[in-house]
């Protein structure tokens, strides 16, 4: 069913995110027929372009990032015709009137601001949107991470777009919420009824959330050496991953419920005390290496600054201080240029209280529930069986498997696409809300601090490994191991 009316505004229209993600969802969601006729989508952007101009560009632009199989080349066509091009600078008064004429004719179609653009412009981006009276009652914005770089700055840019919208219209985008799996571990938890009563502490061993890449920071090397993978990933995608995990189920799902449970996790996790980053951290830093068989620099090299100190690479052993989890480790780790792109949950399981086949050693293999995000999107089941034959009881691993694409035989949205339509529907359930924003801050500015005063800098690993030694440590330490896709 298609969305109300909108003039979907990006600021940064031609930049990255856009060019990549932004504008290939809304050209989907148009080509399933979502959009309305009425829709358009407006660049604001500093690009010396026009109309003609910025469409020829999208139209060069979208089967670089939609699989061929997706372009229909008359839904391509209705879709670039609804684009249009704003030259706007964002901070001045250049280009804000011409907006403006854009806009006024349709005051109450639903107003989509996304500002798509570094985040030191969103407070002044609001405030020229509200000067020019552009903020109607169904004006929504959208903002994109980082929303600051600590939890002072993230406060100062809540305050400066809260000066001008309300909370309800402010939609902080975390695509990861978007994933279908990641959606879909609500709906595995809360929509059956075997698992919840083993979810939690006496039945949970403990649990692992890996987000690994294995492409290095590629062109974005100035917005990411300011920023790291603290703050580029564990902020906010592995925190919101570890909020589902362990969040208690709400009454239902709505706005408002699912944020408030998620934000007590927030709240339930164990502050570090510097003492403890240096025990339940490890930052690391790649060197040069391998991707795919082909020698690749080094991270400093990739970004030009010999003595970098950001880190690209994170393990933390997290704990969730609430009596469903006490006594579980979580432990995160992420990192660019590893051995493999693999994102996934795994909750670990207790092992059996006493072995009592006899042949092998009598052990099994822990049950493990395996979350995959990525590469595909699926989850598995880890069990132990018995393996077919006549001599005695052999104990096997062996693995129930779901795999979305081959279940549901259809394409699994990218993120942004539900994401986008979400916000058009005014529905900011999976957004995050400024106390969830603020409250992971919280929790990893301790460590932020820590790292910055720190000696020595992050440890290095070559390009293409699991990364630093120093991760393994930290959960082989525990008796634990990080689990490495082997069943
Ligand atoms: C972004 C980060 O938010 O997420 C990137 O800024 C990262 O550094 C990306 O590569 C990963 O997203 P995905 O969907 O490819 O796992």
């Amino acid at each position: 069913t298609s969305v109300a009316p909108c003039d979907f505004v990006v600021f940064g229209g031609t930049g990255d995110l856009a060019v990549r993600k932004l504008l290939p969802a809304l050209y989907l969601r148009d080509r399933d027929g979502q959009l309305t006729p009425e829709t358009r989508v407006v660049a604001a952007a500093r690009a010396g372009l026009d109309d003609a101009g910025y469409r020829d560009k999208i139209r060069g632009e979208i089967p670089r990032f939609v699989p061929a199989d997706q372009i229909d080349d008359a839904a391509l066509d209705r879709f670039i015709a609804r684009l249009s091009y704003v030259e706007v600078d964002f901070a001045h008064e250049d280009g804000w009137p011409d907006l403006t004429h854009l806009l006024e004719p349709r005051p109450d179609v639903v107003r989509v601001f996304y500002l798509a653009c570094s985040p030191q412009l969103f407070g002044p981006v609001s405030a020229r949107l509200a000067e020019h009276g552009l903020v109607t009652e169904a004006s929504r914005v959208v903002l994109e991470k980082p929303i600051g770089h600590d939890l002072d700055s993230a406060r100062e840019v809540n305050d400066a777009v809260g000066a001008v919208f309300d909370e309800y219209q402010i939609f902080r985008i975390d695509h990861y919420l978007g994933k279908e799996s990641v959606q879909n571990l609500l709906v595995t938890r809360f929509a059956n009824t075997f698992l919840e009563p083993l979810w939690n502490n006496a039945c949970i061993d403990h649990v692992q959330i890996t987000v690994a890449e294995s492409l290095g920071v590629g062109t974005r090397g100035g917005y990411y050496d300011a920023s790291g993978a603290l703050r580029d990933m564990v902020q906010n995608h592995l925190l919101q991953l570890l909020c589902l995990v362990a969040m208690e189920p709400p009454t239902y799902v709505d706005r408002e419920t699912v944020r408030d449970e998620k934000l007590k996790v927030l709240q339930a996790l164990r502050p570090m005390t510097q003492q403890d980053v240096g025990r339940l951290t490890v930052a690391g830093q790649y060197g040069p290496g391998l991707a795919e068989g082909s020698a690749v620099p080094s991270y400093q090299q990739e970004v030009e600054h010999p003595d970098s100190r950001t880190e690209t690479f994170v393990a933390i052993k997290a704990e969730v201080q609430n009596w469903r989890w006490a006594g579980v480790p979580f432990y995160l780790r992420t990192g660019k240029r590893m051995d493999r792109r693999c994102s996934e949950i795994v909750i670990e399981f207790k092992p059996v209280p006493h072995p009592m086949f006899p042949g092998s050693d009598g052990t099994s293999e822990p049950n493990r529930l395996v979350i995959q995000l990525q590469p595909d999107e699926g989850m598995r089941l880890h069990m132990t069986a018995k393996e077919p034959g006549p001599g005695g009881i052999r104990l096997r691993p062996v693995s129930l498997n779901l795999n979305y694409e081959q279940t549901f035989q259809r394409r699994s949205p990218d993120a942004y696409e539900r994401l986008l339509m979400d916000v058009v529907r005014g529905n900011p359930t999976l957004f995050m809300r400024r106390d969830e924003v603020e409250a992971a801050w919280a929790w990893v500015e301790p460590i932020l601090i820590n790292w910055a005063q720190a000696e020595h800098g992050p440890r290095r690993y070559p390009a293409g490994t699991s990364g630093p030694t120093a991760a393994t440590t930290l959960i082989e330490r525990d008796g634990r191991a990080w689990y490495e896709g082997s069943i």
